[in-house]
């Protein structure tokens, strides 16, 4: 794919991966229905890194699905082993990681995460109404969908944790492969600002 110019001015055609800042994790933030495992697949094809569903992880892991351990052992218990995923797929390069939606609402687990090298985390920010739609319609048994006001006050309570993220981008009317390109694009904007910001403003890896 290419890139626009960046704000040195310079032909930014370069593999992602080369650009400025070291970078060799991509972590996908937002709510349900924000698209995080579908458009952190289509970044990963794109960057040539390996897709990580952390709810995937905490699966294998745990020998269960999400439903069961939520009906097994409560939420909390879930906060716990999907900790320890986090954990565990931390160690690992070259990934696109679509985190649970609500990974991130322990601001432990989130300042955790922002601690992480050559990590940038992005926040897939859609409207709540689209993200509702999504949910509704989607096959993913999700154990957290009860009542419309009970998702709003969740919804409410995680923005700010999401809005720690490096990055941002709307996501709202957009399809999967919009949201890729602009995602890859804010990426690496981020990367380039980091680096101004460190002083480095010959671009020079
Ligand atoms: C959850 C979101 C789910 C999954 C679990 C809890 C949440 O992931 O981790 O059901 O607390 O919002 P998705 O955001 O991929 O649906």
């Amino acid at each position: 794919m290419s890139y626009p110019e960046d704000q040195s001015g310079k032909n930014s055609e370069v593999p992602f991966q080369r650009a400025c800042r070291p970078l060799s994790r991509l972590v996908l933030t937002g709510f349900m229905g924000a698209g995080k495992s579908s458009v952190g697949a289509l970044a990963a094809q794109e960057l040539g890194w390996r897709f990580v569903d952390l709810d995937g992880v905490i699966e294998a892991m745990a020998g269960k699905t999400i439903p069961e351990i939520f009906r097994a052992a409560g939420e909390a218990h879930f906060r716990e082993q999907e900790r320890r995923a986090l954990e565990v797929t931390g160690r690992q390069k070259e990934i696109v990681l679509a985190l649970g939606g609500g990974t991130i609402e322990d601001p432990d687990t989130l300042a955790y995460v922002l601690e992480w090298k050559e990590t940038c985390m992005v926040f897939l920010d859609a409207p709540l109404p689209e993200l509702l739609a999504r949910i509704r319609g989607s096959r993913h048994k999700r154990p957290l969908l009860g009542q419309p006001e009970a998702l709003l006050e969740r919804h409410q309570r995680r923005l700010p944790h999401y809005r720690a993220a490096h990055v941002t981008v709307a996501t709202g009317g957009l399809d999967q492969t919009e949201v890729c390109a602009r995602l890859l694009q804010a990426v690496r904007s981020w990367q380039v600002e980091e680096r101004a910001s460190d002083g480095n403003l010959d671009g020079k890896p």
